[in-house]
């Protein structure tokens, strides 16, 4: 009969530590390389932010995977935006590109805009922006739709629903419940 080798448990204890680290962090070792111009500096309340400490997506897999935020911008988007921005944050007839909005606003300049709405009216149009700062199914993804637009801002995320992304983090759920209350 063979008999099995002697496992070390030294390398033991470190899979386990390296197990246990993937599952906390479902990016796993490689959590802060994104694809892209932007790199995530640090992961926190399981969203990744900036050198800055603004959110950020962290897209992989020649554009084809994305983050949890990322992917659930996209769901708020088309629930929420599309019908005045077009698909893809692309813009409309009605509603301008946000596509091309993002490579000017900045983050607290985004939030302002979709709380506080916007409008441009005048004798020849009638642009107006609603106000979302009540609306929890927006404002309690604003840094997801904003992660969102930036990746498509940046190029980094084509048209259409992204292939695939990682599992929504327990901080994730635990923030949604708490904001959605
Ligand atoms: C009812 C139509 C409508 C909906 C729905 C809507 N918007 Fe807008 N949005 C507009 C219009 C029109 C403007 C242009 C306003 C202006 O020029 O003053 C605008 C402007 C903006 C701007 C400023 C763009 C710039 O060029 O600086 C941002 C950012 C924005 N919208 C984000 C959003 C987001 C995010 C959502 C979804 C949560 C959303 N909007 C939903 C109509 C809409």
């Amino acid at each position: 009969m063979r008999r099995l080798p002697k496992l070390n448990p030294v390398l033991i204890a470190s899979a386990l530590a390296l197990a246990a680290n993937a599952a906390a962090d479902p990016g796993g070792a490689d959590a802060l390389t994104s694809e892209g111009p932007v790199q995530p500096a640090k992961v926190e309340g399981g969203k990744y932010l900036d050198k800055d400490g603004n959110p950020t997506y962290r897209v992989t897999d020649g554009g084809r995977k994305v983050d949890w935020n990322t992917m659930s911008g996209y769901l708020r988007y088309n629930a929420n935006c599309i019908a005045c921005h077009g698909p893809d944050g692309a813009g409309s007839t009605y509603a301008p590109s946000l596509v091309e909005a993002l490579k000017r606003d900045d983050y607290p300049t985004f939030v302002g805009i979709v709380a506080g709405g916007k409008r441009d009216v005048n004798a020849a149009q009638e642009l107006v922006m609603p106000a979302f700062g009540e609306n929890k199914n927006v404002m309690c993804y604003i840094d997801d739709i904003y992660v969102y637009l930036r990746a498509r801002s940046d190029g980094v995320v084509g048209r259409g629903r992204p292939a695939e992304h990682e599992p929504r983090s327990e901080a994730f759920k635990a923030h949604e419940d708490a904001c959605m209350g």
